[in-house]
């Protein structure tokens, strides 16, 4: 038996709901669109998971956040899509893409078949077996990519109040999630291999004043070493940590954040891949014209660094989904995707964005004992990359502005002087 559409969107995260909205803003008519999507909810804001959703109180909770709400965009409820006419298959897995037959395969036994594919399977969260180290599995170890995740975060922080929390990996999951534990008055302590936390795009300098300011809220840091084996007790649960260095940390939950594989396995052989993932050109279509990938999965073509990217980042799978709808749905019309990559986090009252590349070198700018901090990134004689911690509105806006211009730079020291004034006068 099988189910035939013009458009289907495997995925149902992100990018498929920005997708699914963009479509609907161009025409599309009802029953043409279909999303399959594992998750037995219809798509949501992921970055609610590890802020809104692990407050002690006023917690976000479905369907307060489903997309396209962060973008300040209308909430696509489950009956929004029904209203559309477009068809939601909730809680199934595709096990198998067929790029010749048009078809997909779910892993209740349906063909799906499509005239045009959306791949927005996202990534996976990279397990610890991955690196060795056994223990995934016990009950109060857990990793947070999907509801079920944090649903499973929030159960073991309620199991153990004012218990201890490792968290292991200094990367964007490790350093909200240790805040969100603090708030929750969980003690916590951070384990990574790196020298810093966040060692993929903070320098030294911009780490240790995150770093100070956890430790002020009681996080210890634990660096350049990772954990070699888990205590496990005869329940299942792990009582502590074994590091490499040979301490031992004694353990109530592990949060576990150490990357993420994109998921590429469906359309390996299949379609061109770069990167660790499905490689697109400007108009985000793959190596076989009827698919288009959009978000973490994508490999895209950053016009403004000459190269492809895929990027892990919610901006850019909103925006990466709205063009591949553009280009599928008005193709003349549809130029190439021109996009300024865009990073944000938001931890304890602290706030920050990055705008651009984070290559060459680096001018930091601001007051590190205070509350508002900065730092250019200049390469070949030009800024690519803009950091600001605390930035209102408009100097976000300016310091966007100012990467997008990618200005010449011939005098760092001058940057420095004139700091985020730079960007406020460019
Ligand atoms: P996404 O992962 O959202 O969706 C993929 C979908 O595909 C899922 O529904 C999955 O179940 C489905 N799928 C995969 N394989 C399938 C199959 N074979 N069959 C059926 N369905 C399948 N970024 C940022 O810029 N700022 C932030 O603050 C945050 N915060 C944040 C918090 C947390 C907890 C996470 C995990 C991530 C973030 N991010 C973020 C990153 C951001 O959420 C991420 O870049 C986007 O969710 C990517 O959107 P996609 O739609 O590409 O993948
Ligand atoms: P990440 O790539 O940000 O960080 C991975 C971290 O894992 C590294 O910093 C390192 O410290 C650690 N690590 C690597 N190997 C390890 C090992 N063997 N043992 C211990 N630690 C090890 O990945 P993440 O923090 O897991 O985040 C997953 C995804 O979610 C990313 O794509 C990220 O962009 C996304 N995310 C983004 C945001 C945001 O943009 N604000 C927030 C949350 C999650």
């Amino acid at each position: 038996m099988g189910r035939a559409f013009a458009y289907v969107i495997l995925g149902g995260g992100v990018a498929a709901g920005y997708a699914a909205l963009e479509f609907t803003k161009r025409g599309v008519s009802q029953g043409e669109l279909c999303i399959i999507s594992e998750e037995p909810v219809a798509p949501y804001e992921r970055p609610a998971l590890s802020k809104g959703f692990l407050l002690p109180e006023a917690r976000a909770r479905l369907p307060s956040f489903h997309t396209c709400v962060g973008d300040n965009e209308e909430r696509l409820t489950p009956k929004w899509y029904m209203e559309h006419g477009i068809e939601l298959v909730l809680g199934t897995r595709v096990k198998s893409a067929d790029v010749r037959r048009k078809t997909l395969l779910t892993a209740t036994g349906e063909t799906i078949s499509y005239k045009i594919l959306l791949v927005a399977t996202g990534a996976r969260a990279l397990k610890l077996e991955e690196f060795g180290v056994t223990g995934s599995d016990a009950e109060n170890v857990c990793y947070l990519r999907d509801l079920g995740d944090a649903n499973r975060i929030f159960d073991a922080m309620q199991s153990c109040p004012g218990g201890n929390a490792i968290v292991i990996g200094g990367g964007y999951i490790g350093m909200e999630c240790a805040a969100s534990l603090v708030i929750n008055k969980i003690n916590v302590t951070m384990v990574f291999p790196e020298a810093h936390c966040m060692a993929r795009l903070f320098t030294p300098k911009i780490a240790s004043y995150y770093e100070d300011y956890y430790k002020s809220k009681g996080v210890t840091f634990i660096k350049g070493t990772v954990l070699s084996s888990f205590d496990i007790d005869s329940d299942g649960k792990v009582t502590a940590v074994n590091l490499r260095d040979g301490s031992l940390l004694p353990a109530d939950m592990v949060v576990v954040g150490i990357g993420i594989r994109p998921n590429t396995g469906l359309f390996e052989g299949q379609l061109t891949l770069e990167k660790g993932g499905i490689k697109v050109n400007g108009k985000l279509q793959s190596s076989n014209s009827s698919i288009y990938a959009i978000g973490d999965v994508a490999a895209f073509p950053v016009k403004l660094f000459g190269e492809s990217r895929r990027l892990e980042h919610v901006d850019s799978a909103r925006r990466s989904a709205r063009h591949a709808v553009a280009a599928i749905m008005e193709p003349e019309k549809t130029g190439e995707f021109d996009y300024l990559p865009f990073f944000y986090s938001r931890v304890f009252t602290m706030s920050w964005q990055f705008y651009g590349d984070n290559i060459g070198e680096v001018v930091h700018y601001g007051d590190f004992s205070g509350n508002t901090i900065g730092a250019y990134w200049v390469s070949k004689g030009y800024l690519v990359g803009s950091f600001l911690e605390g930035g209102t509105k408009e100097e976000y806006e300016a310091i966007a502005k100012t990467t997008r211009l990618k200005p010449a730079i011939e005098d760092l020291g001058e940057l420095e002087r004139q700091g985020l004034g730079f960007a406020l006068t460019v």
